[in-house]
């Protein structure tokens, strides 16, 4: 096992009615920014359920932070915040809300260009530096209620670049599952498959020593193989969407990469076909992944043969055979999930993906991803060929 440090200072508040702890969560005396989407929190309760826990703050909102949120966007809030000297931010929303407030806690007290934080992947480390948030998660997906990772487009450039640093964790965030009952069926069906993915980035790469880390990650996706085709069709079930929502956090909120190797390559490839195309996050996974591990079947074959063994149960005469069956099981899971895995039924101008992102990766220096550094810009052109 490698060495680690295991870092999160999040105070996670879940549970049926957590919203109401909103008042002893948030620091007395606070001026709130309140931050949010597109407005779904006006139809589900939510926004009503936050409003009357902030009686007696102080609370200007912001809304309008859409999926994939935009730094152009980010940055009127962040004039706000500078101006009214607004000195604590709520999200109230999904990964898209939460990301889009990590960018905007550290843009505010940036010296410099705040576009260089996403050119230049500058870290947060300072907690002086930022400006503390707190978030109401309304969908289980991505994990950024519980970690420090951020994803922002720049809608100039079509670029979808990232951001981080231990400054950026939530102070709270509250989980009430019950949020899954207004989601759209889609928004469902990503955050099942989102969350499988982030847990495939962290565990299907080679066979390593961290016995336990591999258990935790089977475990995930065993739970989410379980219910997810399930909670999408029964969102009000609350068993079903509570066990949704902690797997989702627990998928990426850094436990299970502790003392291993991971990869993330799908992801770096998925984003560039949301910048490109605006398809939905986890349905560029569902196109990628397979296709990745297809081609990295060599690096990836003796986990893969794990997976398919522990969390399908297939059987087989050799490690490749059931490494095979390992990588077919998750394309049938990710259609049952309501995915279409090929490039070309998302989108219709795909033909030259491939060459695009190839020389966006070598213009970056992206030459050698993945766990072992051999996802050259070829393999990156060979994957993204077989996704169409
Ligand atoms: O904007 P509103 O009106 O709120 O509607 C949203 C949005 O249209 C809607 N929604 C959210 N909660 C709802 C709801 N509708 C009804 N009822 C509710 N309870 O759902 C739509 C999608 O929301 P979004 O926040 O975009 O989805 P998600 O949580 O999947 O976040 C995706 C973003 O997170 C990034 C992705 O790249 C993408 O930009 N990621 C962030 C990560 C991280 N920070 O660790 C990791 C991930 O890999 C991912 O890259
Ligand atoms: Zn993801």
């Amino acid at each position: 096992m490698n060495n680690f440090e295991l870092y999160n200072p999040t105070n996670y508040v879940f549970g049926k009615g957590q919203t109401e702890k909103l008042s002893t969560l948030v620091p007395k005396g606070a001026k709130i920014l309140l931050a949010y989407g597109g407005g779904s929190i006006f139809k589900n309760g939510v926004y009503d359920q936050v409003k009357a826990a902030l009686q007696g703050f102080e609370v200007i909102e912001f809304g309008g932070i859409e999926p994939n949120p935009r730094f152009e966007t980010l940055m009127k809030a962040v004039a706000i915040i500078r101006e009214q000297n607004i000195n604590f931010i709520i999200a109230v929303g999904g990964g898209s809300v939460i990301d889009g407030v990590k960018f905007i806690s550290g843009a505010v007290r940036y010296e410099g260009n705040p576009m260089e934080i996403l050119k230049n992947r500058v870290l947060f480390t300072d907690t002086a530096k930022v400006i503390p948030f707190g978030t109401v998660l309304t969908l289980p997906a991505t994990g950024s209620e519980m970690n420090s990772g951020a994803v922002i487009t720049i809608e100039a450039t079509q670029e979808k670049l990232t951001l981080g640093g231990s400054a950026l964790f939530p102070k709270f965030s509250v989980c009430d599952p019950t949020v899954v009952s207004s989601l759209p069926k889609r928004q469902i069906q990503n955050g099942v498959v989102d969350a499988f993915t982030h847990v495939m980035e962290q565990y299907l790469t080679y066979p390593h020593d961290a016995l336990l880390q591999d258990r935790i990650a089977e475990s995930i996706l065993q739970t989410l193989v379980e219910i997810g085709p399930d909670v999408a069709e029964n969102p009000n079930d609350y068993k079903l969407a509570s066990n949704f929502m902690w797997c989702a956090t627990m998928a990426l909120n850094g436990l299970i990469q502790k003392g291993v190797p991971s990869d993330w390559a799908t992801h770096m490839i998925g984003h560039e076909l949301t910048a490109l195309y605006e398809i939905d996050h986890a349905r560029t996974l569902a196109i990628i992944g397979p296709n990745l591990y297809r081609v990295m079947f060599d690096t990836k074959k003796e986990k893969l043969a794990q997976y398919g063994t522990r969390v399908w149960n297939v059987t087989g005469e050799s490690v490749e055979e059931k490494a095979t069956q390992a990588i077919e099981k998750t394309v049938e899971f990710f259609h049952t999930m309501g995915m279409k895995t090929k490039l070309s039924e998302n989108t219709a101008n795909y033909s030259n993906t491939a060459d695009f992102i190839v020389n966006r990766f070598e213009e970056r220096g992206w030459k050698a991803l993945g766990e072992k550094q051999n996802i050259t810009p070829e393999k990156v052109r060979e994957i993204v060929e077989m996704s169409y």
